[in-house]
């Protein structure tokens, strides 16, 4: 089976660039960005700036080095970390905090990947030195673990209070910033003035095929730009690929109602299935986790069974398994979908 007639739900990270972008790729001004002489890396920079509200922005080559050079730049080692234990930060980015910035984490439980302004005031160090000293709090909005669930703003708000009681830093792992956007017409401003650091991904949802960026203060940024270099994210001509990002900004974010409509039809058909269950009002953007009855097998097998078929999702538990919708799956990829999974988990009694 050839990539092209298979639908791949393992992750939004598998779109391909389209001709389009491609287009605009391959006619992209380039000079070297070390020597901040890339025009367009420069002009991305200034639109994710002017677009997450902050004074500057930098392009990293992955959504990991946007996290880990923000909080690089606002910790020191020996400092505490607070965030939610299904985080992004803690699970997948190769044990970075520690190993990057010397840091450990304090992690906070909490439904679908999110955690209470109390929760975070319990959470904080007393100031006595055989602590580790609380210095950032981190956000992940959408939450991926957590379902591609969007944060409440207000909630948001209550925390930045107890921050700035506690004189400690926010970072918001936007990496899927977009899709909470889109799903909640706000704007992305409205959710990052409550930040310090934000990071926002062009490889996920937008469909670009590399980067994402941190945005901050200008002082931030220039911090953040040092641990760029010495976490050997430098790039030279990085424009070609910033050209995908730029592209992405301008012609994909709207779009991203489809891939929710897509997970949502998606989640119903699956709450229909004998085998398989859902909360279907839990996916909020463009992430599902279903369950699969010990009667079906296990999600693995669930999963090669569907992969012969043509359709791949994520194996995330023993029972757990997870499908996220994307630029390159369309509605009629999506029918294929529910055709091959009711072949294993049944179909509903009547439609
Ligand atoms: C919420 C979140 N943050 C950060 C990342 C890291 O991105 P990258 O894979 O580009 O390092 C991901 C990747 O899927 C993610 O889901």
């Amino acid at each position: 089976m050839t990539s092209d007639n298979v639908v791949d739900l393992r992750s939004d990270t598998v779109t391909k660039p389209t001709p389009a972008m491609r287009e605009a790729m391959a006619s992209a001004e380039v000079g070297d960005d070390v020597f901040a002489g890339d025009p367009t890396i420069n002009r991305l920079q200034e639109r994710v700036a002017e677009l997450l509200g902050k004074e500057a922005a930098i392009y990293v080559p992955s959504g990991s080095m946007a996290n880990q050079t923000a909080i690089r730049a606002q910790t020191q080692p020996g400092e505490e970390i607070i965030v939610h234990e299904d985080g992004h930060i803690y699970h997948y980015e190769g044990g970075a905090p520690a190993g990057l910035s010397g840091c450990s984490l304090r992690l906070l439980p909490g439904e679908r990947g999110q955690f209470t302004a109390d929760d975070v005031r319990a959470a904080i160090r007393p100031p006595d030195s055989h602590y580790p000293l609380t210095s950032l709090i981190v956000i992940e909005n959408t939450h991926n673990r957590g379902g591609g669930s969007i944060w409440d703003i207000k909630e948001i708000a209550r925390i930045r209070a107890v921050a700035d009681e506690h004189g400690l830093k926010m970072h918001l792992d936007g990496a899927r910033l977009m899709n909470a956007c889109v799903a909640k017409g706000a704007k992305p401003t409205d959710y990052t003035k409550y930040f310090d650091t934000v990071s926002i991904c062009f490889s996920k949802g937008l469909g670009a095929p590399v980067g994402s960026a941190v945005a901050s203060t200008e002082a931030t940024i220039r911090r953040v730009h040092r641990f760029r270099k010495m976490f050997g994210g430098g790039m030279r001509q990085g424009g070609i690929i910033a050209a995908g990002a730029l592209y992405a900004l301008e012609h994909h974010v709207d779009r991203l109602v489809e891939d929710h409509a897509n997970a949502r039809r998606l989640a119903e058909a699956l709450a229909g299935m004998p085998a398989g269950s859902i909360e279907v009002d839990s996916v909020e953007t463009n992430i599902v986790y279903f369950n699969v009855d010990a009667s079906a097998g296990t999600a693995k097998a669930l999963c090669d069974r569907l992969f012969e078929a043509g359709v791949w999702m994520l194996p995330i538990g023993p029972q757990r398994v997870r499908a996220v919708t994307h630029l390159d799956v369309e509605a009629a990829g999506i029918d294929r979908a529910i055709e091959v999974l009711e072949r294993t988990l049944g179909a509903p009694a009547a439609r």
